[in-house]
């Protein structure tokens, strides 16, 4: 372990040492990165669903359609990219827990196998999320809690899944734990562009549109802003589970292979 002695810092009674070795440094650097695009997409996340929502509610017409087009957005904006963000530094970070695993078990080819067993049941999670999404407002009569119960077992049936192909002597409890809530933070990230961002973009032109030049609001608009609603409500409860999973990666180590 390299010491640094910061000649400037004589005044401070710490002994300041900064880690030698890529591994450690990449690692801080990738939570450190983390934790601030996390911070800001689940900040914005719970604003959109405990302010804005209601919030838009109590707004007229009027007033809806000159501050939607200035707040959504930038809101928008910040959000969807510090989701990426956020995902791209936790799958990196996710990797790195995989591969020293893998050679752990002196399998190095495990890695390749995990990881693709992993990503593939959480994308085919998303993609039967997003079929409940897509018939909510018809045949599950637009009834949010009959959705929420279908999404959970879903969800519960995936983590299942990911920890059963993740159960090996040598797979830790931070990889397990974030083998759960890493997926469903990669489902919350294929939520925001493939469902929020993509009904968002249409409702804030509609709105634009209608408030500047008087055009109607299309009759689908009712229907987008429902699936964004639900959309968003289903990322808001996936929070969580989420962000319990990524507590226990190493500050509760409950996870391991039978
Ligand atoms: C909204 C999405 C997410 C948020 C807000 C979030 C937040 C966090 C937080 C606060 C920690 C630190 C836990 C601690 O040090 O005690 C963490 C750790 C971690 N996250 Fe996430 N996370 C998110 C999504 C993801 C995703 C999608 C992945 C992977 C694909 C991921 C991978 C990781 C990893 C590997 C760690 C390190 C675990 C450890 O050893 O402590 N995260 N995350």
């Amino acid at each position: 372990m390299a010491t640094a002695f910061l000649p400037g810092l004589f005044l401070l009674d710490v002994h300041i040492t900064f880690l030698s070795g890529a591994g450690a440094n990449e690692q801080i650097v990738l939570r450190w990165v983390h934790f601030v695009a996390g911070i800001t997409w689940l900040g914005l996340l719970y604003f959109f669903n405990l302010v804005n929502v209601p919030a838009m509610k109590e707004l007229d017409a009027a007033t809806r359609g000159k501050v939607v087009p200035v707040l959504m957005p930038k809101a928008l904006w910040w959000f969807r990219w510090s989701a990426v963000v956020t995902w791209l530094a936790g799958f990196r970070y996710f990797m790195i827990y995989l591969q020293t695993d893998a050679a752990n078990a002196h399998e190095p080819a495990l890695f390749g196998k995990w990881m693709g067993m992993w990503f593939g049941v959480w994308v085919l999670a998303f993609v039967v999320i997003y079929g409940l999404l897509m018939m909510a407002q018809t045949a599950l009569k637009n009834n949010g809690y009959v959705l929420g119960v279908l999404v959970a077992v879903v969800t519960t049936g995936a983590a299942w899944l990911a920890l059963e192909m993740l159960s090996h002597p040598d797979v830790s409890n931070r990889t397990l734990s974030i083998g759960v809530g890493g997926g469903i933070g990669t489902m919350m990230l294929l939520n925001v562009w493939g469902l929020i961002w993509r009904c968002q973009k249409k409702l804030i032109a509609w709105t634009k549109a209608n408030a500047e030049q008087g055009t109607p609001m299309p009759p689908e608009a009712t229907k987008l802003a429902r699936l964004a609603f639900l959309t968003s409500r289903v990322n808001f409860y996936f929070s969580f589970p989420m962000l319990f999973f990524m507590a226990t990666a190493s500050h509760y180590a409950f996870l391991a292979a039978k």
